[in-house]
């Protein structure tokens, strides 16, 4: 469904009178990337790793400095623009505000038909409550006729859900979806998601910087780190036996039930995009450096069946 070869996305940096300084913030710096039909793919990484660049390049929001993206064979950024909204009819976004993702003067019906009005396609009133209800929303005539600010948060992000799916779409590009809600909630928001997955062969996207929520309904995971993917694996390789000392950490900080959030575990913070390290780029936070790690950097290698690493550990 997805082939992204190569991507890199860089941002030109400006100066303080808005000049460019022929220096460059390498957000996405050679992603590749395929996702099967049907399959729930998260890509996972901290703040500033690249994520939502990924995520936006894929909705075709933002073209790549260089690489190549296909959706289902076609090369996303040669489109023309009436091709490029067809596909758009099936690809659609969920961000992480539910706040902000939906039109507060916009009554409920208004924002799931919306989408369905600028894609030309049919509804009628059966069709809107079924999308509403089949979020959780019951009975819909109680919810169709509401502002969104008469909504819990959690009844919001359903309805930025139901707005996604009205449209049947391929593709769902999840970008934290559940980051802010409640806790309670985000279990019910998965699953609905891993539901749809199975029922109609919906493809997900799913980016996030918590690799539990990852690992709760994912097929297979690609781990982020600045800009480039260090390790990759179906869900079990990377949350029972992760390779890279990277996604070791991060499976560290996974919080005990109880313990609350705690910090990820390695020391230093995550450099900027503008300087990135030589040799590997995780080398100087790795406790398991070596002098080859400083100069060299590692290949992106298949160490078992399916299993892809950067790490000159292996
Ligand atoms: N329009 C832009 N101009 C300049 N730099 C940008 C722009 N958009 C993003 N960046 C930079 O690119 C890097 C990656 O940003 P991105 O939003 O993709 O990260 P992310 O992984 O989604 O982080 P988060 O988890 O915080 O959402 C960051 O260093 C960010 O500052
Ligand atoms: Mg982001």
């Amino acid at each position: 469904m997805i082939e992204a070869s190569d991507v890199k996305k860089y941002y030109p940096v400006k100066n303080t009178l808005f000049s460019r300084t022929g220096r460059y913030v390498k957000a996405l710096d050679g992603v590749s990337l395929s996702i099967d039909k049907g399959v729930i793919h998260s890509l996972v990484g901290e703040t500033g790793s690249g994520k939502s660049t990924f995520g936006r390049i894929v909705m075709a929001l933002t073209s790549p400095t260089a690489g190549i993206v296909k959706i289902d064979g076609v090369d996303l950024f040669s489109l023309k623009k009436k091709d490029l909204k067809s596909m758009r009819k099936r690809i659609q976004i969920i961000f992480q505000d539910p706040y902000s993702s939906l039109n507060p003067k916009l009554k409920i019906r208004a924002s799931i038909t919306e989408p369905l009005k600028l894609n030309h396609i049919e509804y009628d009133e059966k069709k809107i409550a079924a999308v509403v209800e089949s979020v959780g929303l019951k009975p819909a005539e109680d919810y169709l006729d509401r502002f969104p600010g008469e909504l819990s948060g959690g009844q919001r992000q359903r309805t930025a859900i139901a707005r996604a799916f009205a449209i049947s779409p391929e593709l769902i590009v999840a970008d934290e979806p559940v980051s802010m809600v409640d806790v309670s909630i985000r279990a019910d928001f998965l699953n609905l998601l891993k539901e749809t997955n199975r029922k109609e062969n919906l493809t997900v996207l799913l980016i996030t910087h918590d690799l539990f929520v990852a690992s709760y309904i994912s097929d297979r995971i690609s781990v982020l780190y600045l800009g480039k993917i260090v390790e990759e694996s179906d869900k079990n390789g990377i949350v029972g036996h992760p390779l890279h000392p990277y996604t070791q950490a991060l499976l560290d900080s996974i919080p005990v039930l109880g313990e609350g959030e705690r910090e990820v575990n390695i020391k230093g913070e995550i450099p900027n995009p503008i300087d990135i390290p030589p040799g590997c780029r995780f080398h100087p936070r790795c406790p398991f450096v070596m002098d080859k790690c400083r100069q060299v950097e590692p290949e992106f290698r298949e160490i078992e069946t399916g299993h892809f690493v950067s790490c000159h550990l292996y």
